[in-house]
């Protein structure tokens, strides 16, 4: 299998990669057919211009290499974003920025941009 440049450097040096303490949200998921596990955690401040900001976002994973780089990847695109722009991330943004992910491995993505997104609605609930 033929991974990028992108995707060895991602699995190698992970960026965000650990436990926040004092999460403003988490997010969990798992696929049911490899058994991977992705987990991201969020810190979210409210800036009077730009609104509810993603500050500071960590990820825990286990899972296969594609599944460590694309949770690398989608916090580094994450970061310091609003909540509204953070939730327009897709899988091939994803993707694209790691310089593509064999065909097989897509499915690797979605796993992140899930993590991703529960966060965010948990961090939604929470507020209430
Ligand atoms: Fe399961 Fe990559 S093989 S997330």
């Amino acid at each position: 299998m033929q991974y990028s440049k992108k995707v060895l450097e991602h699995f190698a040096h992970p960026h965000n990669q650990g436990v926040m303490k004092n999460p403003s949200g988490t997010g969990m998921v798992g696929n049911p057919v490899c058994g991977d596990l992705m987990k991201i955690y969020i810190k979210v401040k409210k800036d009077k211009q730009k609104g509810e900001i993603i500050e500071d976002i960590k990820f825990e994973t286990l899972g296969c290499a594609s599944a460590i780089a694309t949770s690398s990847m989608i916090t580094d695109l994450a970061k310091n974003k609003t909540l509204k722009d953070a939730l327009k991330i897709t899988r091939d943004d994803v993707a694209d920025h790691l310089e593509g992910l064999p065909p097989i491995k897509m499915h690797c993505s979605n796993l992140a941009d899930d993590a991703l997104h529960a966060a965010i609605k948990d961090y939604e609930k929470n507020k209430k």
